[in-house]
């Protein structure tokens, strides 16, 4: 794997998907080739799945059933979108990934852990993220943000959920972040987003080390 790997994951409302754009803009201002993605989703077989989970039609299947749709559409996801552009050397900026199955089939949707991380060792491969990092906001907070920015439109499969659950799913992350701190990073979400995104950026410069892509030189006329 010759290039960076970077997920963000968080609550409804947590400012993940604001974030990762952001992250992926200065990358970018950098020169460098960026690769902006989301699950579930991210390549033409797993948008198709994708309908399927978020319209909730899957979930009188279980939350079993559910954690092996998400599979199958990572393992599109990874095969035709993530390892092609980190064998290519850019960077890959993604919108949730394995620590959103974790939390919302494992931790609350009490499926086994053997299985998910079975489901994790056939689909992720060599495609672990380098870093990761949690969106951290009260689930008040979260909901609120994302009702305001679904406006009429209906809740989906997950934002319909109680606040009991989303409190739950932010307990969950925050043990995940504990059993992998190396890996994962909580950021509060709750400051003014100008600082969020500052905060964020330092890390990856400290950690990953982005350097200005240099320009091929172009010969004078
Ligand atoms: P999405 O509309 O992408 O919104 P957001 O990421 O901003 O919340 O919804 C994705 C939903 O799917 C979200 O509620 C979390 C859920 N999800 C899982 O339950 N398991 C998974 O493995 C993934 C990738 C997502």
């Amino acid at each position: 794997m010759r290039g960076h790997f970077i997920t963000f994951e968080g609550g409804e409302g947590s400012g993940k998907s604001t974030h990762a754009a952001t992250l992926a803009q200065r990358l970018k201002s950098l020169g460098l080739e960026v690769v902006l993605t989301r699950e579930p989703g991210g390549s033409t077989g797993a948008e198709i799945i994708r309908h399927i989970l978020l319209s909730g039609i899957a979930k009188p299947l279980g939350a079993e059933t559910e954690a092996i749709l998400f599979a199958a559409a990572r393992d599109d996801h990874v095969r035709n979108t993530i390892m092609p552009a980190l064998e290519a050397g850019q960077w890959v900026i993604c919108d949730r990934f394995i620590d959103s199955t974790r939390v919302y089939q494992g931790a609350l949707g009490n499926v086994d852990q053997r299985l998910i991380r079975g489901l994790e060792r056939v689909t992720v491969g060599s495609a672990v993220p380098e870093l990761t990092f949690i969106l951290d906001v009260p689930a008040r907070v979260g909901l609120a943000r994302a009702d305001h920015r679904r406006g009429k439109k209906t809740a989906d499969r997950f934002e319909g959920e109680s606040m009991e659950f989303h409190e739950n799913l932010r307990q969950a992350y925050r043990a995940l972040a504990t059993e992998e701190p190396a890996r994962c990073i909580v950021i509060d979400g709750r400051p003014p987003r100008d600082v969020v995104a500052d905060r964020i950026w330092a890390i990856v410069q400290a950690r990953l080390k982005p350097e200005k892509a240099e320009v091929a030189e172009t010969s004078a006329p």
